[in-house]
This record gives C-alpha cells, structure tokens and sequence, in this order.
C-alpha cells in the first residue's frame, strides 16, 4: 500500500512538474493570449510604432483652417457671415483694419453668429490669423 502511494506521489510530482514545465515557444504562446488589449504608446515613444496620435507638424494654414473651420458660414453666409470672395462684403470690413478683423476672429464679436475662433477649439491664435488673412486675400 505505501509502495503504491508512493509511486503514485512519484507519478504526481512528475506531472504537475511537466505542467508547469512550458517550451519557450507555448510560453510565447501564452504570453501573447494573455496580453493587455491595448498598449499605452507615449506620445515621443517610437518602440510602440509611433505616436498614435499624430503630432502637429506645426501650424495649419490659412486656408486648411478655413476649409475645416470657417467654411461652414464663410463659404454659404450662414448667419449673415460674409462670404469668401465677396469683395462687396468684405470691403467696409477690410476697412475697419486687419488688426481688427484679427481680433474679431479670434475673440469673436458678441451677439452674432461669430463665435470667439470660429468655435475651433483647437485653433491656436496664429492659425485663427492666418485663415483670416486667407479670407481677406481672397476677398479683394
Ligand atoms: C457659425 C458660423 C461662423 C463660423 C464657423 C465662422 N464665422 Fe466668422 N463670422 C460669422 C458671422 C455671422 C460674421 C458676421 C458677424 C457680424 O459682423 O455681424 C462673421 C465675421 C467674421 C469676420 C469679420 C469680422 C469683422 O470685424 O467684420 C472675420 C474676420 C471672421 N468672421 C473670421 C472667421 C474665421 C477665421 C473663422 C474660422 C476660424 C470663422 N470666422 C468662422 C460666422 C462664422
């Protein structure tokens, strides 16, 4: 009786050391089952495959922030907004002074359908400048 517990511990031992006993490629195997859904990519970290976000190559131009930004009223008139090549529109505004018309593209003029940047959050001051010196080329 002992012999046989004994052999059958010796059996057990064995195959609960074979079971944890893995060959370099199953632990690969595992490993990969078992990875995270997603890996954190830093921005900067170029051992994940880049960036996943692209990073800005600077700032846009007049004309890509007005075709992302502005064009939705500047291009139709929406809300009375003046058109892009309109020069008869744009003429007592280009008078007013570009420094001007900066300024309103950027901070926006209260009680109209010109929101502070167009409403582009993500425009910096200097894109917002450059598509109003874009509209305004276009405009005379
Ligand atoms: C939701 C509509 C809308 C969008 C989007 C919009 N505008 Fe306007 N914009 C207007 C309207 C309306 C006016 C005319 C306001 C007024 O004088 O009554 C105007 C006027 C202007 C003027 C003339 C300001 C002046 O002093 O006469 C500039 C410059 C301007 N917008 C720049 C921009 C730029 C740059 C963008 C994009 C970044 C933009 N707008 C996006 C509606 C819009």
């Amino acid at each position: 009786m002992i012999r046989t517990l004994t052999i059958l511990a010796t059996l057990l031992v064995a195959v609960a050391a074979s079971a944890v006993e893995l060959s370099d490629s199953q632990r690969a195997a595992i490993e990969e089952r078992i990875a995270p859904i997603g890996d954190v990519c830093l921005q900067g970290d170029t051992s994940c495959g880049g960036p996943a976000v692209a990073v800005s190559s600077g700032p846009r131009s007049g004309q890509e922030v007005f075709d992302a930004a502005c064009m939705a009223c500047h291009s139709t008139g929406a809300g009375g907004a003046p058109i892009k090549g309109d020069v008869d529109a744009w003429a007592a505004r280009i008078a007013k002074g570009i420094d001007t018309l900066h300024q309103h593209g950027i901070e926006g003029i209260p009680g109209t359908g010109m929101m502070a940047k167009g409403g582009c959050v993500n425009c910096s001051d200097e894109e917002v400048i450059a598509a109003v010196d874009y509209m305004v080329e276009e405009s005379q």
